[in-house]
């Protein structure tokens, strides 16, 4: 009989504490507010979260404090059917906290404190290992330590099991040649593709300079996320539905986001991560997994939270009219 395979989230859980506004506030001003929640959050958890919602196995290993912040997060992680088995607990500190402030036209700024997820340490990848039995794919992002995060594509890899990066938030510095080679996808925001490459994606020709700028880095594929105009695939070698821009020697396709109206793009990125991740798993192409990515990502910003804006598979297959 054959074995039922699963995604392998390793990353961060949070408990989002969200603020919306008329307008973002400048240094040194006081604004009147227009609400405070709080919701469960964090990189890790809400691309756990979005690809469990969508219908794909999967199982997350993160550290979170032993507070009501941890229990809430475990709880929502459950009741979504993500695989908690590998979740592991800090002694001496609680449960990471954002702090997400929003503005009327549904942008964000964040802050995060680590917390318990700067606690995940290379060793747990070595004690909660079997997250990587019948895995297909490994998903991280950076909110955890970088240490870990090298170690755990190093570990993935030498099994064979493919490696996805969010580079979310992304070093100044840039990413270490040792962890670069061992990704077969990144999807990096706007944001970070400029950290990461000095090039804005601001336009079509642009955003393939700085995708061709990270294959060159040695990464197998590079997939931008660029807002409400959607998304840019990046390749060395041709995949379905490509473009081949032979005077750069790579492959490209761009897909545009479902337009929609936005209350809050808080996790938008994370549904984009999960959705094009469960569409892999279920072995679609690329092409049709980075649509995925764009309808999910549109589908999250339509709601508040980062949490309950994921949307389940029925919202998504609604929009992209996939036959049933
Ligand atoms: O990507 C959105 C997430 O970023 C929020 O849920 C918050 O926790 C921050 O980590």
């Amino acid at each position: 009989m054959e074995k039922v395979r699963h995604i392998a989230v390793i990353g961060s859980l949070s408990m989002d504490l969200v603020l919306t506004m008329p307008k973002l506030p400048h240094v040194g001003e006081t604004l009147k507010g227009n609400s405070f929640n709080t919701f469960v959050g964090g990189k890790g958890n809400n691309q756990a979260l979005a690809m469990a919602r969508l219908g794909a196995r999967t199982a997350m290993l993160g550290k979170l404090g032993k507070d009501t912040y941890a229990e809430a997060i475990l709880s929502c992680l459950s009741e979504n059917g993500v695989e908690c088995r590998h979740m592991l607990s800090a002694e001496t500190v609680g449960t990471g906290i954002a702090n997400i402030w929003v503005n009327s036209n549904g942008e964000n700024e964040i802050v995060i404190i680590a917390n318990s997820n700067g606690e995940l340490k290379p060793s747990d990848i070595d004690e909660q290992v079997g997250i990587f039995e019948d895995a297909t794919l490994l998903v991280m992002q950076l909110e955890i330590p970088l240490e870990t995060v090298i170690y755990a594509a190093e570990q993935a890899r030498a099994k064979g099991i493919a490696v996805l990066l969010n580079p979310a938030p992304a070093p100044v510095g840039g990413l270490p040649q040792e962890l670069l080679s061992k990704i077969d996808y990144i999807v990096p925001n706007e944001t970070e593709t400029e950290i990461l490459t000095g090039i804005n994606p601001s336009d079509e020709v642009k955003a393939l300079a700085a995708g061709k700028a990270l294959l060159d880095k040695g990464i197998g594929c590079a997939i931008l996320t660029l807002g409400a105009r959607g998304a840019v695939i990046v390749a060395k070698e041709p995949f379905e539905k490509a473009e081949n821009d032979a005077a750069n020697s790579i492959f490209y396709k761009f897909t545009p986001a479902p337009p929609v109206k936005v209350i809050d793009s808080t996790a938008a990125g994370d549904a984009f991560v999960g959705g094009m991740a469960a569409a892999l798993s279920r072995g679609e192409s690329l092409s049709q997994a980075v649509a995925e990515g764009c309808a999910a990502g549109s589908l999250a910003c339509t709601k508040a939270g980062a949490a309950p804006s994921l949307p389940s598979r029925l919202e998504l297959d609604k929009l992209i009219k996939l036959p049933n």
